[in-house]
């Protein structure tokens, strides 16, 4: 099964696509993640990417592309993938359509999870993440629910940079609902529902 996840900033991408991952045994591929991996490690990808990421602005198409082209060779794509915040372009979606077709692969459905912008500032305003192993949890949390480590506020959920990131969403990335839908690949769910019943709808979905 391969799938591509489409949303806003805080839509519940990250959280849906750690239970697809479970249920299907597929590799999760979050641009959003490994870029943030980068910007620890300050590599030179990192380097170069912090500074769109910090304004909340999207990293330029060439490198992302070539990062998604990169993993999706790795051996663990074999049983299936999720891509989660990529593509975000329109160059992006038609860059990973030749990608695929080179591969020999396609993708089988668009899952795209719909909140309203006011729930998001919200969300994010108040998200936290496992510095160890990555558990999307809350500021209620004082450490990891799984394993116990030490939870942190991403530097881009700050209420301007939220703004800016959702901004860069409506004018940049929105358009591919339209263009998945024209493709016949687009799944709509409503993500404001409970996490498991967002995940019941996209499970039924993709049976
Ligand atoms: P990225 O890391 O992809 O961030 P994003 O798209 O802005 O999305 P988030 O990770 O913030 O939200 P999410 O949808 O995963 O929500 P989550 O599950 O955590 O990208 C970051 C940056 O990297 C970009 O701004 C850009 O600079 C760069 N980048 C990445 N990909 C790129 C690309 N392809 N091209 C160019 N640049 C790129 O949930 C959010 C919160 O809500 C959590 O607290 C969660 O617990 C809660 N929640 C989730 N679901 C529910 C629910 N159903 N009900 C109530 N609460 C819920
Ligand atoms: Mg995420």
């Amino acid at each position: 099964m391969n799938i591509i996840l489409l949303g806003a900033p805080g839509a519940g991408k990250g959280t849906q696509a750690a239970k697809l991952v479970a249920e299907y045994d597929i590799a999760h591929i979050s641009t959003g993640d490994i870029l943030r991996a980068a910007v620890k490690a300050q590599t030179p990808l990192g380097i170069e990417a912090q500074s769109f990421m910090d304004k909340g602005e999207l990293v330029p198409d060439s490198v992302v592309i070539g990062l998604v082209r990169e993993r999706l060779q790795e051996k663990d794509t074999a049983r299936g993938f999720i891509l989660d915040g990529f593509p975000r372009t329109t160059t992006q979606a038609v860059a990973l359509a030749s990608v695929l077709n080179e591969l020999g692969r396609n993708i089988d459905a668009v899952v795209a999870v719909d909140v309203d912008p006011e729930v998001i500032v919200a969300r994010l305003n108040t998200r936290r993440l496992c510095r160890m192993c990555g558990h999307i949890g809350s500021a209620s949390d004082t450490s990891c629910q799984v394993c116990n480590g030490e939870m942190y506020q991403r530097d881009d959920d700050k209420p301007e940079t939220v703004r800016n990131r959702l901004e860069v969403y409506a004018k940049q990335t929105a358009p591919l609902i339209d263009y998945y839908r024209g493709a016949d690949l687009l799944i709509e769910v409503d993500g404001e529902q409970p996490v498991e019943q967002v995940f019941a709808e996209i499970s039924k979905a993709l049976k």
